[in-house]
């Protein structure tokens, strides 16, 4: 698709935009105070349990606002690196910078005790995972474990804040009872409690934090009001009091939800648009140049424990939700598109050996949770394929832990077949030299399509007109038939 002609004043709406202005910070420095009671311009201590790719950034965010921050994580291994001015998190721009400057101004520091840290805090935020058990169900094991852990340490005043995504109904419904229980102290009288769903990007946390609105719900008004007087101290960004914690934990599971259901709909439209014999993504970019149309793109699936996690959560205490049943069973359905686009080309896969470029579940993100690479390498070792990996986020062993024999970046190679599971832009500086036997490339992301094909290869993709490999140009074809 070109452009025909534009006024050089006009920005291109095609493909739509999602790029946010981000806040400077207005904050004059805050006086430390102890106990903190909410009043502007003043500074307490925060506990941030579960200091991992969310909490640490957090961790990071409070202390640049004059905060002391105590991270509790249950791993020693992250308890240390904090101990020791370090980021254990790698992919987050500033991050380790940030660490290293709040630890030392005496401003950060980690332990493993939960207790401890709740009691010398005036704010305690939970960021520890919520997932899903076998059976797709809420698996609240590092969550239970974490309330249990700070209940002794709420004192007079605690204010306890949920940023883990959650079904609704359970700030109040499962956690509040256990607090309240372990504390002895008084919902929204001398214990608040507040649900304000993590909204972040991993990657992009930072940035993150000083764009996108912080929506907050407490289990009654002076818990609102407390946490959003909380969050009003320590982000420079649109702080939104919602009406309940059953309406902000809505909020994040609507918000998500949306997201996979957007996909499915990019999924189904671009399995019509390869019957149809059009570019899925040519058709999306021009859609969204309406500024109401936010299609979002198709793909291999969808990963990570967010988006697929929490339309399960939905589901969990609505299962007469059937759009969202289906979106996640069409999303899921996508690793089936990829291996019947390669059966097509060999007429099988037995024997046929298939390199799988990205593991994570997303590219930069060193997360393999319901990464997608997972059932696609399960399906097409059960076919028969003979499958290699690799992904420049994972060591060699963590590769054989995929169930893939690794491959070394260079290496040369009998594959007959590529994939691309991520859309790392290493994968299109791949030499295509290394692989004589190659007769399929299988772009997972669309990220690949202007990487030059030897005509010998066939370039595949989802939603995209095959491109075939000249042994199979139809006129060839044709000819030889004649
Ligand atoms: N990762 C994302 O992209 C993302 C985006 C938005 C929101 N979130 C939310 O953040 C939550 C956490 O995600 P994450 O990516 O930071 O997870 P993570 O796995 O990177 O980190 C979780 C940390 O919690 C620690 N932990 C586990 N149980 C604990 C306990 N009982 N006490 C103290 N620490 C404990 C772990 O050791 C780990 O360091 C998610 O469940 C989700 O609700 C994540």
């Amino acid at each position: 698709m070109t452009i025909v002609s534009r006024p050089s004043s006009v920005q291109s709406l095609l493909g739509g935009s999602i790029e946010l202005p981000v806040h400077a910070c207005g904050h004059e420095p805050a006086v430390e105070v102890s106990p903190w009671v909410g009043r502007p311009g003043t500074a307490g201590t925060v506990a941030v349990v579960g200091a991992g790719k969310m909490g640490l950034p957090l961790c990071a965010q409070f202390a640049d606002h004059g905060w002391h921050v105590v991270a509790v994580d249950v791993q020693q291994s992250v308890v240390d690196a904090i101990n020791a001015g370090r980021s254990h998190v790698a992919e987050e721009p500033g991050l380790a910078e940030l660490i290293a400057t709040a630890h030392a101004g005496g401003r950060l520091r980690a332990t493993t005790d939960g207790a401890a840290a709740a009691r010398d805090a005036d704010v305690v935020v939970l960021i520890v995972p919520v997932m899903l058990d076998d059976e797709q169900r809420p698996d609240y094991r590092y969550m239970d474990a974490a309330v249990a852990s700070i209940g002794e340490g709420l004192h007079p005043g605690s204010l306890v804040i949920f940023e883990t995504t959650l079904p609704v109904g359970d700030t109040r419904g499962r956690f509040l009872p256990r607090l309240a229980e372990a504390s002895g102290l008084t919902p929204d009288v001398d214990l608040f409690v507040a649900f304000s769903p993590e909204r972040l990007y991993s990657g992009a946390a930072l940035r993150n934090l000083a764009t996108y609105a912080k929506l907050v719900g407490g289990v009654g008004p002076a818990s609102t009001d407390r946490a959003a007087a909380f969050y009003d101290a320590v982000l420079d960004t649109e702080i939104v009091a919602m009406s309940s914690a059953e309406a902000a934990e809505f909020s994040k599971l609507a918000d998500t939800t949306y997201r996979d259901v957007n996909i499915a709909l990019a999924n189904e439209f671009a399995r019509y648009a390869e019957r149809a014999g059009v570019d899925v993504h040519e058709v999306i970019a021009a859609a969204n140049s309406q500024p109401y149309s936010h299609i979002h793109q198709p793909g291999l699936g969808v990963g990570g424990h967010c988006i697929p996690v929490y339309p399960h959560f939905l589901l969990s205490r609505a299962p007469e939700l059937e759009l969202v049943d289906l979106s996640r069973r069409t999303n899921d359905g996508q690793v089936g598109v990829a291996i019947k686009a390669l059966q097509q080309e060999f007429g099988g896969l037995a024997g046929v050996p298939v390199l799988v470029l990205g593991l994570t579940y997303r590219h930069g993100v060193h997360e393999l949770a319901y990464s997608r690479a997972l059932p696609l390498i399960e399906r097409l070792t059960h076919q028969g394929a003979v499958v290699s990996a690799f992904d420049p986020l994972l060591t060699a062993d963590e590769t054989a832990r995929c169930c893939a024999t690794p491959w070394t970046w260079g290496e040369p190679g009998p594959f007959r077949a590529i994939l691309t599971q991520t859309a790392d832009p290493l994968f299109s500086t791949l030499d295509l030299a290394w692989f004589p036997a190659l007769e399929v490339l299988f772009d997972g992301r669309d990220s690949l399509r202007d990487v030059e094909l030897p005509p010998t290869v066939a370039y595949r993709g989802i939603g995209v007109p095959p491109r075939p490999r000249q042994s199979f140009v139809p006129d060839d074809a044709a000819r030889v038939t004649a």
